[in-house]
């Protein structure tokens, strides 16, 4: 239970510090006065001394009035103290929330957008805008322009304009009239519709990689920037080098994973198990059986992933040694086998293994029934079969027509097929925009 406050304690910093000054000055002199009318001053008659009296009597009342003076003052600049620690305060939770909100971006185009924006806010500044280096090159593109206008130029050399000087000094430049300054390149206009007063920019990167710069502009007639505004950017720039890394870094990593899977496809597709299109024509109705059934986007990820690599246990049987039945029901464990160790495809592995099994029980390799058989594996038992029966394959020579293979594959609901899944098959199968094929 949170501890309950004292009455003092519940105050803001400004008022303690008001009580504090009134306790620790006024009050005590107030006191003294009394005690100097009260019972001093009687004494000093007595004795004939009240030249004396007069003398205390205006130093403390002078005192008093030094101390009244000094609250004043004090207070005024406590006052003003206080609110700029607030407004830093907000500044600062206000920089924790946009670094978690930008944490999340997984877009660079709209994580830049946004860091303009935020800078835009944070400074009050009328325009921003972002140039990113091109690979290693001494060229800076423009990515991202907030209130600017148009942009007469798409990239800027290092060394040129104050952009320029700040991608190759990586050093944060802030110019309040940038007439005065001989980095300021009238004659290279990039903005030829904003005329600006005040420049405050700050590059982007880490210790080790240079990316670009973060550029902030006062229009003409508006107030210049300040330190503190500088300190707030170069902050915010900090961060934003981060996160640009990191999105920078998964877009590498899914490009490579994306391209990497379509060669396993590729390479899947070269053997004589599967015919062309087959696993992304699984994938195709998985996919549209998954939408159906409203599953989140984690989950029709691992249906896609499992759709397209369920027959990967083939590429590791020798289909001409040994029983060819055999052979075959062994291709969804091993299928599972190969897949298991990839982290990434954890989730992908399970459907893999059990798409053979029926609903009854009576499938293969683990005679899974009815729920057991995970959702993602009852789709795939259906988007299989139904590419399967519609191309001349090695297991069936004659295709059947789509209406053909749509009626086995409801024959064999409850039997082979979970129902509902073949109820979802069926309503994708009559959607008038339901094409079945992709080759
Ligand atoms: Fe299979």
């Amino acid at each position: 239970m949170e501890k309950k406050k004292s009455s003092i304690e519940r105050l803001g910093l400004f008022d303690r510090y008001n009580l504090a000054f009134l306790f620790s000055s006024i009050a005590p002199l107030c006191v003294l006065a009394y005690v100097l009318l009260v019972y001093i001053e009687p004494l000093t008659s007595e004795t004939g001394v009240s030249h004396i009296f007069r003398y205390l009597t205006i130093l403390l009342f002078f005192l008093i009035f030094l101390a009244i003076l000094g609250f004043f003052v004090a207070r005024a600049a406590t006052k003003e103290t206080v609110s700029k620690l607030k407004n830093y305060n907000d500044q600062m939770t206000y920089l924790f929330d946009i670094a978690q909100s930008l944490s999340q971006q997984s877009h660079l185009d709209v994580l830049l957008e946004d860091i303009v924006k935020c800078a835009i806010e944070l400074t009050g500044a009328s325009a921003g805008l972002v140039l990113l280096r091109v690979d290693d090159s001494e060229t800076l593109h423009f990515e991202v322009s907030i209130g600017t206008g148009s942009i007469a130029v798409k990239d800027v050399q290092d060394g040129q304009g104050v952009a320029g000087w700040v991608a190759r000094n990586r050093q944060l430049v802030m110019i309040n009239d940038v007439q005065d300054d001989n980095r300021y390149n009238g004659s290279f206009n990039i903005l030829p519709n904003f005329e600006t007063s005040a420049i405050l920019a700050v590059p982007i990167g880490t210790a080790t990689a240079n990316f670009g710069i973060l550029e902030l502009l006062q229009r003409k007639g508006q107030p210049g920037f300040t330190l503190e505004d500088a300190g707030l950017v170069k902050s915010l720039a900090g961060q934003a080098s981060i996160f640009i890394q990191n999105v920078r870094f998964r877009n590498e990593q899914q490009n490579y994973f994306t391209h990497m899977t379509e060669i396993l496809l590729m390479a899947m597709e070269g053997t004589r198990q599967f015919w062309k299109g087959h696993l992304k024509n699984t994938a195709k109705y998985a996919y549209l059986m998954g939408k159906e059934l409203n599953l989140p986007d984690s989950e029709m990820k691992i249906l896609h992933y499992a759709a397209l690599l369920h027959d990967i246990g083939f590429v590791r049987i020798d289909l001409k040694h040994g029983s060819l039945r055999k052979n075959i029901e062994m291709h969804p464990e091993i299928g599972y086998e190969v897949i298991k160790p990839i982290a990434v495809w954890k989730d992908v592995a399970p459907l893999i293994r059990y798409h053979h099994e029926r609903y009854n029980g009576e499938g293969y390799p683990h005679g899974l029934a009815g729920e057991e058989i995970p959702l993602g594996s009852r789709i795939l038992a259906v988007a299989e079969c139904f590419d399967t029966l519609t191309n001349e394959n090695s297991y069936r020579p004659e295709k059947l027509e789509n209406d053909q293979a749509l009626r086995e594959i409801q024959m064999q609901a409850g039997t082979y097929f979970d129902p509902k899944i073949v109820s979802v098959f069926e309503k994708i199968f009559n959607d008038p925009h339901f094409n079945p094929k992709i080759h």
